[in-house]
């Protein structure tokens, strides 16, 4: 007899479940908008051509070993990384920041949500209804007191930030040493994000009650946190991968090779706008007079179309589009060559399940 036979059967994973079903699928036209990656003009993995341009660098650099990184990682990669996301070059600043290499965003969710529950043992972390499908599993899985909570954040009826929800759950929900989880820009996965304003509002809600802010990008405020960073990552991982910090680090460190990154980035966000542009229009031609406005408005990849988890089947079963279940689309999925079945699909299954 095992002693594991008592262990319960977790499902699949949404998201993996459909990258397989995908590359099972043998329809021409099928179209993938579920990867939260940039696809090019043909819907295909793109090398940036400053990736290509530091990966020869690093490939040409003899004095490039593979030792251990130290526990904090890559130094040149963890002080650009504070320059560029701080938008900060004074020393005085930069030593009030704690940062750390982890790996991937997943990592950095749970090198910060573990520290966090050691630290502040807050009784509840609030995260974003909806939100990328792993920050509660991350909270979940720590074994701690805390128990996941969520604030309202997406107006379904006019697809806009429910503010007014958010601010009054944070206002009257929460508590001391709660940890309010942010989405520090292009949200996931409504593509909604806050105005200056929004972000003051809540930053005031936060420090008046003494919640702390976990923005999904980077911890601040340093005394004794990166030491308590660095031991818990030895207990996790020793180190993180050396070659794509590198990579990073030469692109961010040299000055023709940053500039290079700086207009992929612009090509990348220009495709999306006239990927999103398009849609919209076809959407709106297709369906007068419903309003497609937030397509356009939105930031990022990502965007949430509230089509219901039948629509999205019936979008995969019969015209072969795939999407989140949730009806989370990533706009990098879309090409000149398939932005029009997939309008014509959602706007035939939009009126075949409408309500008579
Ligand atoms: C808000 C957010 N945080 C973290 C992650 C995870 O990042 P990574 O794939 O690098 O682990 C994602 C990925 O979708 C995300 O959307």
């Amino acid at each position: 007899m095992s002693r594991f036979q008592n262990i319960i059967d977790s499902p699949p994973d949404a998201a993996f479940s459909l990258v397989e079903a995908y590359a099972r699928d043998t329809f021409p036209q099928k179209v993938d908008l579920c990867p939260g990656f940039y696809r090019d003009e043909n819907a295909q993995p793109w090398i940036l051509p400053s990736v290509a341009q530091a990966k020869k660098l690093l490939h040409n650099d003899p004095t490039i070993d593979h030792e251990h990184l130290p526990l904090s990682g890559h130094p040149a990669l963890v002080s650009d990384a504070q320059r560029l996301v701080f938008g900060v070059e004074e020393t005085t600043t930069l030593d009030r920041i704690a940062s750390i290499q982890t790996i991937g965003g997943t990592g950095a969710n749970h090198l910060g949500a573990l520290f966090l529950s050691k630290t502040l043992r807050p009784a509840n972390v609030w995260i974003p209804d909806p939100s990328w499908i792993a920050h509660p599993q991350v909270w979940e899985q720590l074994d701690s007191s805390t128990s996941v909570r969520f604030y309202p954040y997406f107006d379904k009826k006019d697809h806009s930030l429910d503010l007014s929800g958010m601010v009054n759950t944070l206002r009257n929900e929460a508590i001391e040493n709660d940890v309010v989880v942010l989405h520090g820009c292009a949200h996931n996965p409504t593509g909604i994000v806050m105005t200056e304003e929004q972000w003051e509002e809540i930053a005031a809600i936060c420090a008046k009650k003494s919640l702390f802010p976990l923005i999904d990008l980077a911890y601040q405020a340093k005394a004794k946190v990166a030491t308590q960073l660095e031991r818990l990552q030895r207990s996790e991982i020793t180190t993180t991968p050396s070659y794509g910090a590198r990579t990073v680090s030469i692109i961010l460190g040299y000055e023709n090779i940053r500039r290079q990154w700086q207009q992929d980035l612009l090509h990348m966000s220009d495709r999306m706008q006239v990927m999103r542009k398009r849609l919209y229009e076809l959407l709106t031609a297709l369906r007068k007079p419903g309003s497609w406005d937030h397509l356009v408005s939105e930031k990022g990849m990502l965007s949430l179309t509230t089509l219901s988890r039948k629509q999205v089947n019936i979008l995969k079963e019969k015209y072969h589009v795939y999407m989140l279940p949730s009806g989370r689309i990533s706009v990098t999925g879309l090409t000149e060559f398939n932005v029009k079945y997939v309008a014509e699909s959602s706007d035939s299954v939009i009126k075949d399940t409408a309500p008579l």
